[in-house]
């Protein structure tokens, strides 16, 4: 798929999906390079989350190509290799953290699966890393905020030691101060991991946070490619593209700060 040059860390060529009646995905292409972070956007219901799932092999019957580091996959099936390089983040913490597991349990869950190494400190490091206490190790899913449930998701997702890192709307079931706190986060963790990331959102700042590159879904079809730059800049032909920006403008209205450009150039770390 690559000449000379590593080949990207994900990529997806033509890729349809029906759920009965519905063309949920209709020829969707992506390629996400190594240490890049891809956003995808689009209203709701316009695909996005199918995309990342059927990426990560939680959905079958799909048609297309998809190679993961080089690797064509298919279906649902995963050699250990690659579903280790590739783990994915969802909107709803709560959901996504059994309740009945106290978060030292979470964590080490995905160990014990691959049978790798368990140290004393494996938890406690895992939890600093994502900026939280290991006095939480014994507590259960219900006793943590928001946000440190998401931390906690996080923490999970990289206890593989992943390559890649599908995020699913990572941010939108959190307050606004807290979404920062975490973009933040995976900021800084893309960094000191080099991870690749795709990133969803219906939230267009959300995304221009992190994302270099960022691509509109509309009725499960890529209508535009969007830089960072032209998102500031207000620049995007297609409608759906128009009305997202038109909507964060709005939003940053109602917070009092008119341009959306502010809302980018707020990035820490791009
Ligand atoms: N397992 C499924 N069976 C049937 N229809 C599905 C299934 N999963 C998704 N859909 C439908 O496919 C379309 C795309 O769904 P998807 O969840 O990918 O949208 P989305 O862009 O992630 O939306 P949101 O922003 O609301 O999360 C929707 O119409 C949804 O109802
Ligand atoms: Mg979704």
């Amino acid at each position: 798929m690559a000449g000379l040059e590593s080949p990207a860390d994900v990529v997806v060529r033509n890729l349809s999906v029906r759920f009965g009646q519905l063309q949920a995905l209709d020829k969707v292409s992506l390629v996400a390079q190594r240490n890049e972070c891809l956003g995808l956007v689009g209203e709701s219901g316009s695909g996005k989350s199918t995309v990342l799932r059927i990426i990560a092999g939680l959905i079958a019957g799909w048609e297309g190509e998809i190679s993961v580091v080089g690797e064509p996959v298919r279906d649902t099936r995963r050699p250990a290799h690659l579903f280790r390089r590739l783990q994915m983040v969802f909107q709803d913490p709560y959901g996504s953290l059994h309740p009945r597991q106290t978060v030292d349990a979470i964590l080490l869950e995905p160990l014990a699966i691959h049978r790798l190494p368990i140290r004393a400190d494996t938890t406690a490091q895992a939890l600093a890393e994502v900026g939280l206490s290991p006095d939480l190790r014994f507590r259960f899913p219900h006793q943590l905020s928001g946000g440190q449930r998401q931390r906690v998701a996080i923490a999970r997702a990289l206890m593989l030691q992943p390559t890649i890192l599908l995020l699913d709307e990572p941010t939108s079931a959190l307050d606004v101060s807290v979404q920062a706190e975490i973009l933040n986060l995976l900021a800084r963790l893309r960094r000191d991991h080099g991870l690749t990331c795709i990133l969803v959102s219906h939230n267009l700042p959300v995304v221009a946070r992190l994302a270099q590159r960022i691509l509109v879904l509309d009725h499960g079809r890529v209508v535009e490619e969007l830089t960072a730059a032209d998102l500031s800049a207000g620049r995007a032909r297609s409608a759906p593209a128009q009305a997202m920006i038109a909507a964060a403008l709005h939003r940053r209205s109602l917070a009092a700060s008119p341009r959306l450009a502010d809302v980018a150039s707020s990035v820490e770390d791009r």
